[in-house]
C-alpha cells in the first residue's frame, strides 16, 4: 500500500481528485474502512456520541480519544488518521493545546490532529504547528460550539459569519494547516473558500464543491436512525439488518436451533 500522507491530499486537490474521509473509532471498524481505500480516517469526537452516547462531544476525554486512536492505528496500512482535539484540551492556553496534540501523536500514533475554530484559537495552531504535528481546521457548525450556536442549523447564511469563515480559512491555509473542514454552510460558500485556498476543503453538510466529503460511519451505514440531515446519504440499513439477525439468534436460543450437532464438541 502506499500510504496516504498531508502532501498527497494538497496533491489530489491540485489533481482535480474528490478526498475520501469517514470517521473510525475502533479497530474492527478502521480495518474494513482502510482497506475501502478510503484517504482519511478521522478518529472524530462524534465518538461522544455514537460510541458513548453522551448528547453532545463535550464530555469525551483526552484519554477517551487516545483510546479511540490507539484502536484504529492498529487497524491501518493506507489511510491517513486524523484525531479531533477535544474540548477543553486547545482553547485557552496554546502550550496546554501542544501539550494535548502531542499526547496524540506519541500515545496513539496518529498522522495528524484537528481542532475547531479559526482566529480564536491562531496561536495554539501555531504552537501545535511548530511541533512538526500536522493540523486540520474545523469551520463552520463546530458541534464544540454548540452551546453558543443554540441549534445545529446551517451556518454562514449571513454575510458577516460568511466572511469570517473565508477570513478563517485563508488564515488557516496561511498558517501552514493541510486541510479544513467545513460542517452545514451554504453549497456557495464552499465553492467560493474551495477556490480561494490551495489546501483541500472536506465539507460535511458542505455540498458539492468541496475538495472531498467526510460523514460519520454509523450515519453512512444507517446504525444511526433517528439522525436525518438534509446532508446524509445512508448506503445501507444497517440498523434493520443488524436488529433482524439479532432477533433470529435469540429466536434461534429459545427454540433450542442453534447450537446444532455440527455446532458443537
Ligand atoms: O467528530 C466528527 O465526526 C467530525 C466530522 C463530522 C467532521 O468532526
Ligand atoms: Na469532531
Amino acid at each position: 500500500y502506499k500510504r496516504v500522507t498531508v502532501k498527497s491530499l494538497v496533491d489530489m486537490k491540485k489533481n482535480g481528485e474528490k478526498i475520501s474521509m469517514l470517521t473510525a473509532y475502533d479497530y474492527s471498524m478502521a480495518k474494513i474502512v482502510d482497506a475501502a481505500n478510503v484517504d482519511v480516517i478521522l478518529v472524530g469526537d462524534s465518538a461522544s456520541n455514537v460510541m458513548a452516547g453522551h448528547e453532545t462531544t463535550l464530555p469525551i476525554t483526552l484519554d477517551q480519544m487516545i483510546y479511540h486512536a490507539s484502536s484504529v492505528i492498529r487497524a491501518i496500512d493506507r489511510a491517513l488518521v486524523v484525531v479531533d482535539l477535544p474540548f477543553g484540551t486547545y482553547q485557552s492556553d496554546p502550550k496546554k493545546a501542544l501539550h494535548s496534540a502531542i499526547r496524540i501523536m506519541k500515545e496513539s500514533g496518529a498522522h495528524a490532529v484537528k481542532l475547531e475554530g479559526g482566529e480564536e484559537i491562531k496561536e495554539s495552531i501555531k504552537k501545535i504547528l511548530n511541533a512538526g504535528i500536522p493540523v486540520m481546521g474545523h469551520l463552520g457548525l463546530t458541534p464544540q460550539s454548540i452551546y453558543k450556536f443554540g441549534t445545529y442549523t446551517v451556518r454562514a447564511k449571513e454575510e458577516e459569519e460568511a466572511e469570517k469563515l473565508m477570513k478563517d480559512a485563508k488564515m488557516l491555509e496561511k498558517l501552514g494547516c493541510f486541510g479544513v473542514v467545513v460542517e452545514k454552510i451554504p453549497a456557495e460558500l464552499t465553492k467560493a473558500v474551495s477556490e480561494s485556498i490551495s489546501i483541500p476543503t472536506i465539507g460535511i453538510g458542505g455540498g458539492k464543491h468541496a475538495d472531498g466529503q467526510v460523514l460519520v460511519i454509523h450515519d453512512l451505514l444507517g446504525m444511526t436512525h433517528e439522525f436525518n440531515p438534509r446532508f446524509l446519504r445512508r448506503y445501507m440499513n444497517l440498523y434493520e439488518e443488524m436488529s433482524a439477525a439479532i432477533s433470529n439468534y435469540v429466536d434461534d436460543v429459545k427454540s433450542r436451533d442453534f447450537p446444532n450437532d455440527e455446532e458443537q464438541y
